[in-house]
């Protein structure tokens, strides 16, 4: 089972839960009458975005952006090719990145600059977790659920070679498994 593959729960399901209604309560009075855009970073948003909209009480649309930096490995890379584009026109809109983790940042500044090109009113962004440590490029994150140490994280959304997104909470791997 993948539960045993898991060394230590870093960030259970509750608390979890607990910090996005912290977030969703911010971007309601942040965002009021904006009508926002939430653009969801493929795939690793997923289950936050989901936990996120659900407690947001705001007239909103979502879209997703598919974006490859990582290449399903422990390292990163300073490239980022977009695989999947937005439907929605950003044009004068106000619009939420929503992330699951902020590494190095590569990322997030080219998203953010991509989005600014099209005439966003406003790019703000939500991240469940930042890593400031991995960091590579300044890049500003407005909303934050959890600063966490320089470890490789799996669950929630977030990935090992595309598998563990389904783990309800954020776990480190147990050393074993790189080896497999
Ligand atoms: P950045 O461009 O280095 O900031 O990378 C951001 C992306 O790398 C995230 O959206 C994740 O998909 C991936 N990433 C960074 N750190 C981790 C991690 O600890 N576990 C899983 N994926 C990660
Ligand atoms: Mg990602």
């Amino acid at each position: 089972m993948i539960h045993d593959d898991i060394k230590k729960i870093y960030i259970t399901e509750e608390e979890i839960q607990v910090k996005t209604l912290e977030l969703a309560k911010q971007i309601n009075v942040d965002y009021d009458n904006k009508r926002p855009v939430l653009i969801g970073l493929l795939k690793g948003c997923t289950n936050f975005m989901m936990d996120l909209i659900k407690r947001v009480d705001l007239y909103l649309e979502t879209d997703y952006m598919d974006v490859t930096s990582y290449h399903g490995t422990t390292q990163s890379s300073g490239i980022v090719t977009i695989d999947r584009d937005l439907k929605v026109d950003i044009k004068g809109r106000h619009v939420l990145i929503v992330e699951d983790i902020v590494d190095t940042g590569f990322t997030l500044k080219k998203i953010i600059k991509v989005l600014k090109d099209r005439g966003a009113a406003s790019v703000k962004t939500v991240s469940l977790l930042d890593k400031p440590s991995g960091r590579k490029v300044e890049v500003s994150v407005e909303y934050i659920g959890f600063t966490v140490e320089n470890e490789f994280f799996v669950g929630y959304g977030l990935d090992y070679r595309e598998e563990y997104r389904n783990l309800p909470y954020v776990g480190i791997l147990k050393p074993e498994v790189y080896s497999k």
